[in-house]
């Protein structure tokens, strides 16, 4: 297949460096907002790229599920193949793309699990069967021969916690958060000439910007 052809202009906003927010966590859920409002299906869903020991790079799609005042939060099984390069490689780019908006948020920074008593806290909102789900797939990543052999796990998880018991939170699931050090504001415009606007941490209250070539 040959894409050479297709390209579109990008019109729908622009973004001044010399007009945004001190915090990029402000602009972070402004943009976020904007992007719920304007009914992208999904926003809080990012790609995450990790890289453990064998330096090759691993990406894939996880739900954010919270902005702290330090970073973004996602919850996964911590056994998987990205726990394992989380494990070797603290380091992890995560990218929102919302094509509605021709926007782009490019988040790096170091990564770390949260306290168990928050995962567990989570886990535990989460509906009955995406909480069996979760036992299901230990460990998340491995080959498995069948999806019958998934169902009929599944099925016993379900005879194990019916739907009044109490699932436990596995030791194996949980947050990470990736704690921002840059974090990049793409926003598409006309002929190629994006605005690119990065903030860095300088410390714990203040950042620095910069305009990047696009
Ligand atoms: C829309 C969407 C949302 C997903 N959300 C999560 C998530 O929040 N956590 C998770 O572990 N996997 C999630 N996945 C599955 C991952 O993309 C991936 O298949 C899985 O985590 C295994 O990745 P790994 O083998 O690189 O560890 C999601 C996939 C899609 C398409």
């Amino acid at each position: 297949m040959d894409f050479t052809d297709k390209r579109l202009s990008y019109d729908k906003g622009e973004l001044d460096q010399n007009n945004i927010p001190v915090s990029p966590f402000e602009l972070l859920k402004t943009w976020m907002n904007q992007a719920l409002e304007q009914k992208v299906k999904e926003p809080y869903a990012m790609s995450l790229a990790t890289c453990g020991a064998n330096m090759k790079p691993s990406v894939r799609i996880v739900l954010l599920r919270e902005i702290t005042d330090t970073g973004i939060v996602f919850y996964t099984n911590y056994e998987s193949a990205k726990g394992q390069d989380i494990d070797e490689n603290p380091n992890a780019e995560a990218l929102f793309f919302w094509n509605e908006l021709e926007r782009q948020v490019r988040v790096s920074g170091s990564i770390a699990k949260i306290e168990a008593e928050k995962s567990s806290a989570y886990f535990q909102k989460r509906p009955h069967d995406s909480q069996v789900g979760a036992w299901v797939s230990e460990p998340q990543s491995a080959e498995v021969s069948s999806r019958d052999v998934m169902e009929a796990r599944f099925e016993a998880l379900k005879t194990k916690y019916p739907e009044n018991a109490q699932v436990p939170t596995p030791e194996f699931w949980g947050g990470y958060e990736i704690t921002i050090e840059t974090i990049e504001f793409w926003q598409g415009r006309a002929n190629r000439m994006h605005d690119r606007v990065v903030y860095t941490q300088i410390d714990d209250t203040s950042w620095s910007t910069k305009r990047l070539l696009p």
